[in-house]
């Protein structure tokens, strides 16, 4: 579901507009320019108060996190070391396997606690000096969990301070107030569609000394400040990262979403989110053939998986009630596989749109699925 804000202003874009950025000295593309930067300075307000020239428009999260890891490339070699945490979505997994292989760095990993937290000491214990980036999730995708991110940075940077943190924050975002000043990290990604926001937009964000240490991702038009036979000399952070033509419709509307946000009463719809979730993992609880992943405290997702019926079985019978869940390993192969030791799971996201009804048709459904496949 996406608000109609959104949609306006797409349309207002390929409608009255449809022009590229920084190019045209013409209304048109002066207008399009203006509301492509002015969402930079909604982002940067919305990440707490931070400066827009960090704030680098991408396609999504995975994009974020690519652009960092490629641009780190020059920066490893053998003997240094990445740390990654057992509960990362592949985008915040794959790119640092890659370029752990692609420079010789070792690839650490960070055990959780049973209830799905990161398991601090642990993660403490795989930092070192030789360890150049730790990469967290905010919020699990599968377990729901909120990690205490701003007290484990500030023990990581403690450890070494020279270690940059890449805090994936997209699950995070619609449901918790963000403020980089307080969290401490070196680089912040989330993608714009978990905003209620467009699909195809994400945003990287990064400590500008940072920022100005990576090699560029993409180069071409839009991204230089001069182009000689000779040689090309790059434009400045953020806009030598943003190379071609971008989503500008996609931005323009995710400018939209976030005056909207402006506007909405985000602690209650929290504590609304909040209520529901906790009474679905109250009454999963309850159920002797659920097992639910995750310890009680959660954002407002929940994963699980029934005794003797597969996830998918479960998924099926719930779509046919018109109730989308995802089953699946939700892009978190090593945590399904190698540490809940699962091939799937049930993913039911609540969203500021749900009810106390969707809530007692979906235990239904379920109570049903059970019964169908347990004959
Ligand atoms: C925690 C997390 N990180 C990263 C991503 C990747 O986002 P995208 O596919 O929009 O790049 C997702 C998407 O579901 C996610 O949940």
């Amino acid at each position: 579901m996406k608000p109609q804000v959104l949609v306006e202003a797409v349309r207002e874009y390929y409608e009255e507009c449809g022009v590229n950025i920084h190019r045209g000295l013409y209304e048109l593309s002066e207008q399009a320019t203006n509301r492509y930067e002015e969402t930079r300075g909604l982002v940067a307000e919305f990440l707490g108060g931070v400066s827009p020239t960090e704030v680098v428009f991408t396609s999504g999260a995975t994009e974020s996190i690519n652009l960092v890891a490629f641009g780190m490339r020059e920066l490893l070699s053998e003997g240094d070391s990445l740390v990654v945490t057992m509960s990362e979505h592949h985008a915040n997994f794959v790119p640092w396997q890659q370029l752990a292989n692609m420079t010789g760095a070792e690839l650490r990993f960070a055990d959780l606690n049973d209830d799905g937290l990161l398991n601090v000491k642990d993660l403490l214990l795989k930092v070192d000096e030789t360890t150049r980036l730790v990469a967290l999730p905010q919020v699990s995708n599968v377990l729901g969990v909120v990690n205490r991110i701003s007290s484990i940075i500030h023990l990581i940077k403690l450890k070494n301070p020279q270690c940059w943190v890449l805090v994936d924050g997209s699950q995070a975002v619609a449901h918790i107030e963000i403020d980089l000043n307080d969290l401490g990290c070196d680089f912040y990604v989330f993608s714009a569609h978990k905003l209620y926001g467009p699909t195809g937009v994400g945003v990287l964000w990064g400590k500008i000394e940072a920022l100005e240490m990576l090699d560029v991702y993409q180069t071409g038009g839009d991204m230089i400040e001069r182009v000689e036979t000779s040689g090309t000399e790059f434009a400045a952070v953020p806009h030598r990262f943003e190379a071609g033509t971008p989503n500008i419709a996609g931005v323009w509307g995710l400018g939209a979403v976030l005056k909207w946000w402006k506007e909405l009463d985000r602690d209650e719809i929290w504590r609304t989110e909040s209520k529901l979730v906790t009474r679905l993992y109250d009454e999963l609880d309850a159920m002797e053939s659920v097992r639910l992943l995750g310890g009680q405290e959660r954002s407002s997702l929940l994963a699980f998986v029934v005794d003797g019926v597969h996830a998918h079985d479960v998924a099926q019978v719930l779509a046919e009630q018109d109730i989308c869940v995802r089953a699946g390993h939700h892009c978190a192969m090593p945590l399904h596989r190698e540490v809940l030791g699962i091939a799937a799971s049930v993913r039911v996201s609540l969203g500021m749109y749900n009810t106390r009804d969707d809530l007692e048709r979906l235990l239904e459904s379920l109570q049903l699925a059970m019964q169908q496949f347990k004959k």
